[in-house]
């Protein structure tokens, strides 16, 4: 059965440290949603949260049309996947996937018939009667996820179940994890610090840092229309180029001088309503300023820089450049044969810029596409609204620690 899942105003303080602030944010039937960010921005609180290991200080939670707020962790049917999995040493591989089944009462046929399929599924058939000590990392992965999948919970939340891995089965784990959703679409979350991760497995992807939601949307738009610094900076790698710029109107036409050039603002670039003339700080990802010699017919403005580094990453190598003051990274092709102090020729596409408030570090772009910021916010502003007019946001008594935190 497939569950949506909602935070809604959802706080979490300890003491005086504010973990979760407002989260709001909705996990549609099925879908796969990542939870990013930087290291306690509050990812692993959300998750325990919404497994019941940890009580939200204000808001609601709810799983399909359940609020869950009071649900112990064993009755919300969800099942979580840790960093730092744990199997049963002493148990061989069956009997690690059989636990949680026969803890819960069910019948053996059912138990049997459930290891047997959930080990397929996962590659384990063969290993069975194998205790932890005696596999692999990776199959050791594998039957910490079976634990899990066994139970075909209404949600399931990983944190950073990938993270003890080596980087080359890192990357085969993530594709099994995608085919494995593909399969059973169960409503998952799932947290990374790795925005790689996140990219390549998220149906969407939350952003959060220091405890707000930045940006919910697809992996695409959140590349190509990060609503702020935060965001553009921490997806992409390498990361964007920040430039100071000079926001200027005349004649009703908006341009931006960086870099010594003035760039007239494109025709797909439109300015949020009352964004004033001033400073700001022009984003531009590495891959939308190329060298002259290799870009293509639209990439219309050139800078003269000169390579401060060449970092030559085999399909690719990434250039630093000293350009009018600026500090830039461009990425070339394998084997330009660049070197170090020498000048070159720079292009920019002016329609890929991104323009951001110097101050507030909002993006001054208007979004192109529904799901966008503006959505979000207008629908945060509309439940507010409808929060306030009649729903219990005081604080509630304190969680009372489970005794296993496998839920
Ligand atoms: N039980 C707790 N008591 C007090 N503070 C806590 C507790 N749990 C988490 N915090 C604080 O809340 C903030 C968010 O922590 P959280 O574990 O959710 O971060 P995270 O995003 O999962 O980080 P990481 O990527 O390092 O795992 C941190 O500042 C952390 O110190
Ligand atoms: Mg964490």
């Amino acid at each position: 059965m497939l569950a949506e899942v909602k935070f809604e105003g959802v706080h979490k303080i300890f003491g005086t440290e504010t973990a979760v602030e407002d989260l709001n944010l909705s996990v549609e039937a099925g879908e796969f949603m990542v939870l990013v960010g930087p290291s306690g921005c509050g990812k692993t609180t959300t998750l325990r949260m919404l497994a019941g290991l940890e009580r939200p200080s204000y808001g609601r939670i709810l799983i399909g049309d359940r609020l869950v707020n009071n649900v112990p962790p064993r009755f919300r049917d969800v099942a979580m996947v840790f960093q730092s999995y744990a199997l049963y040493p002493h148990m061989n591989v069956h009997d690690n996937l059989a636990f949680g089944m026969r803890a819960h009462g069910a019948a053996s046929l059912l138990v049997e018939q459930r290891v047997k399929e959930t080990a397929d599924v996962l590659g384990l058939g063969n290993l069975l009667k194998r205790r932890p000590s005696e596999l692999s990392g990776g199959q050791r992965q594998r039957v910490a996820l079976g634990r899990a999948l066994i139970r075909q919970p209404q949600v399931f939340l990983m944190d950073e179940p990938l993270s003890n891995l080596d980087a080359g089965l890192r990357v085969q784990m993530r594709a099994e994890l995608s085919r494995l959703h593909e399969r059973f679409r169960v409503t998952t979350m799932y947290v990374t610090h790795d925005q790689v991760e996140a990219m390549t497995m998220g149906d969407r992807i939350a952003v959060m840092n220091s405890g707000r939601l930045q940006q919910v949307d697809v992996p695409e738009t959140l590349y190509d229309n990060p609503v702020n610094l935060f965001v553009a900076g921490f997806i992409g790698s390498p990361r964007m180029n920040f430039i100071k710029g000079v926001l200027t109107t005349r004649d009703g036409k908006a341009a931006v001088r960086f870099m010594g050039a003035t760039v007239p603002l494109s025709s797909s670039s439109k300015l949020i309503g009352d964004t004033a003339d001033g400073d700001v700080t022009v984003g531009v990802r590495p891959e939308d300023m190329m060298w002259r010699k290799a870009a293509g017919p639209d990439s219309s403005l050139t800078f003269s820089a000169e390579v401060d580094v060449v970092e030559p990453m085999g399909h690719e190598a990434y250039v630093t450049v000293l350009c009018a003051g600026e500090t830039v990274t461009s990425r070339f092709p394998p084997r330009s044969g660049v070197r170090t102090r020498e000048r070159v020729d720079l292009a920019l596409n002016p329609a890929r810029l991104h323009l951001f408030d110097a101050r507030t570090g909002e993006s001054i772009l208007q979004r192109p596409v529904a799901g966008s910021a503006e959505a979000l916010k207008s629908a945060r502003e509309a439940w507010i609204e409808e929060s306030s007019a009649g729903r219990d946001l005081r604080p509630q008594a304190p969680v009372v620690p489970t005794q296993s935190e496998e839920v």
